[in-house]
């Protein structure tokens, strides 16, 4: 059923992801007056209201920067706390009554993977999981096999169709506006391909370390963090066909088809580096192997994208935090105007995902006092200030609340974004150290040479 949702259920309420997250997303939905229904907020801890209340308006002035007394007072109205141990049948009793009579649950499972099947077990029993819909987090799995597993494991509890598998990247705004400039602009979409695309840079570098993330990021790296998942969202949105007319919800289809041609990554055009000084962070092996920083080429294998590169890079501890998707077309040829340069420069597209987010169209223009034709950039933004732009987890909420799936990964997108990266997994290559503040191991340079090496990212101002 896509009906709205008349409640949603958080377990693990006093976590982290709700202390960085959740309340801030609730308390912007509740000033944007896109709350409806009940919220019950569920932990193992014996909390009264006035802590949940409390640990909200912590999180909401950490977060938001002021505390609007009259949207908190709105939103701590419509929540309630419900405690227990997730592995016990009480607990889900406490919850169903908590939740009165609503017929259309949305739980969210701010709980490790490793409770999932758990608390939705927990559920069913209950009797709670009739039309009911669930959110979970990422990691899913940590290969493609381990995934496969989860999933199954999942499915033997509830249908697909009940499960909502964040990447808070297709929350992100910019992302759908990718297909969006490409589809409603009859300029671009007949150069969308490749006789006139030369190669794609997406690029997501961030300034910052993993500080107090150790503990989970060490068994991770750069690779499963973001590859797998945010960062192979922005290929398909660059790359996918057009949905079905008058049928947004064949978007999901449309976004499994195209990971499901990207050819498997070559281990051969895979950079891996680690910044100096990771392996002093609290929770990472003093002889940690572990990629703080990964570039890498895959190649999509259809009659459109066949040939053009999409190069990817991201870190931690870069020279700044950003991200961009950037369409480097093909160079023109060479023009008899008289021009010093053999050819004009390439035009660019830009789409920036964050800090802030807009586009940016880089033509060739031959000012008549400069010697050679330069790039003129031409910028809009989407969104006037970064603090008016929805953040990802309100757009996700908001989804999911009105009952669409859409804005969420299937169980076929998951699987297809592991075959992408399993060789990668499979074959790793050595780790080069880097400089912090720098962008990354100069290995890197190699994977984009012969088209202008890596471009210095669009920044504000
Ligand atoms: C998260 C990763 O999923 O995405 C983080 O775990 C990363 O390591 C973050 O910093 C980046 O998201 P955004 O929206 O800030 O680009």
């Amino acid at each position: 059923t896509t009906a709205r949702r008349d409640v949603l259920v958080i377990f693990g309420i006093t976590g982290d992801l709700a202390r960085v997250m959740t309340f801030r997303s609730l308390y912007r939905l509740e000033r944007r007056g896109l709350l409806d229904c009940p919220i019950v907020g569920v932990a193992y801890e014996d909390w009264t209201k006035d802590q949940l209340a409390e640990r909200a308006r912590e999180s909401i002035a950490a977060t938001e920067g002021e505390v609007d007394d009259a949207v908190l007072g709105r939103l701590m109205d419509r929540m309630s706390y419900a405690h227990g141990d997730f592995g016990r049948p009480e607990t889900y009793e406490g919850v169903g009554e908590a939740m009165g009579g609503a017929e259309h649950p949305l739980f969210y499972l701010e709980v490790p993977p490793n409770l999932f099947a758990t608390v939705v077990k927990g559920v069913a029993g209950a009797g709670l999981a009739t039309n009911a819909r669930f959110v979970i987090e990422k990691p899913f799995g940590h290969d493609l096999a381990s995934a496969k597993a989860l999933a199954d494991e999942l499915h033997s509890v509830v249908g697909e169709s009940q499960l909502l598998r964040v990447d808070h990247y297709l929350g992100k705004v910019g992302l759908e506006e990718i297909p969006f400039l490409r589809f409603a602009n009859t300029m671009l979409a007949p150069a969308w391909n490749r006789d006139h695309v030369d190669h794609v840079q997406i690029s997501m570098t961030e300034a910052f370390g993993v500080d107090d993330r150790g503990h989970s990021y060490d068994p991770v790296g750069a690779l499963r963090d973001v590859v797998v998942n945010h960062l192979l969202q922005v290929v398909v949105a660059v790359a996918m066909e057009a949905p079905d007319p008058g049928d947004r919800s064949s978007i999901g289809r449309r976004r499994t088809e195209l990971l499901r041609e990207i050819v498997p990554a070559d281990p051969a055009r895979y950079v891996r580096g680690q910044y100096d000084g990771y392996r002093d962070v609290d929770g990472v092996a003093a002889d940690s192997t572990t990629e703080t920083f990964a570039a890498l080429e895959l190649r999509i294998d259809n009659p459109r994208w066949a040939g053009v590169p999409f190069f990817i890079r991201t870190g931690k501890r870069l020279h700044v935090t950003e991200a961009e998707v950037r369409i480097v077309f093909r160079e023109a040829p060479s023009l008899g105007f008289g021009l010093r340069g053999d050819h004009p420069p390439s035009n660019e597209l830009v789409v920036r995902l964050g800090p802030t987010f807009g586009v940016r169209v880089a033509l060739v223009a031959q000012r008549v006092d400069a010697a050679d034709p330069e790039l003129a950039e031409l910028d809009v933004g989407f969104a006037a200030a970064p603090g008016e732009a929805p953040t990802p987890y309100e757009v996700l909420f908001e989804a999911a609340l009105a009952g669409g799936g859409m804005r969420f990964a299937s169980q076929g997108t998951i699987d297809a974004e592991w075959r992408v990266i399993q060789p990668l997994l499979d074959a790793p290559p050595e780790v080069h150290p880097y400089e912090p503040g720098t962008w990354g191991p100069s290995a890197a340079d190699a994977l984009v040479e012969g088209r202008g090496g890596w471009r210095e990212p669009w920044l504000d101002g």
